[in-house]
């Protein structure tokens, strides 16, 4: 099975190119984002809406968005093997911070920072 990854702040910028490169390797990708509708948007203009692709409301200061996101993507594609946290926040260990524990828990968690798809 593809991986699959999920990717926040994908409705634009950086992210929406990282959710573009991963869906030209054939993984499965959560585009998020606050604005739910603009992450549709994101996702049709990437050609991937009801493929391999999902988009999911997520605000990484939420906690509850976030257990709602995961969820919605273990629900569609199964367990998230790789986060992107690219949305404004340097690193998991910050958003763990912030929300006192809630985060989204990946079976092969990678993050990468800043955009940056390695
Ligand atoms: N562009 C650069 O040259 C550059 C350089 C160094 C570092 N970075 C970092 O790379 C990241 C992306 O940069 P960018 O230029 O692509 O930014 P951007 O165009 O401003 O996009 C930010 C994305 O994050 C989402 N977002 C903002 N607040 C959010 C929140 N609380 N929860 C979830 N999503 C949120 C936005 O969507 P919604 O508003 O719908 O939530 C949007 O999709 C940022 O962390 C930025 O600091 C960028």
């Amino acid at each position: 099975m593809p991986h699959v990854a999920l990717v926040t702040g994908a409705n634009r910028g950086l992210g929406r190119e990282i959710a573009r490169q991963l869906l030209a390797r054939d993984l499965r990708v959560v585009l998020t984002g606050r604005d739910e509708a603009a992450t549709r948007r994101a996702l049709e203009a990437l050609g991937a809406a009801g493929k391999n692709a999902l988009a999911v409301r997520l605000d990484v200061t939420d906690p509850a968005s976030i257990a709602a996101a995961r969820r919605t993507a273990e629900e569609r594609f199964g367990p998230v093997d790789i986060v992107v946290n690219n949305a404004a926040v340097r690193g998991v260990p910050r958003v763990r911070a912030a929300h006192g524990g809630a985060r989204l828990r990946a079976r092969r968690q990678r993050v990468v920072g800043r955009g940056t798809v390695r």
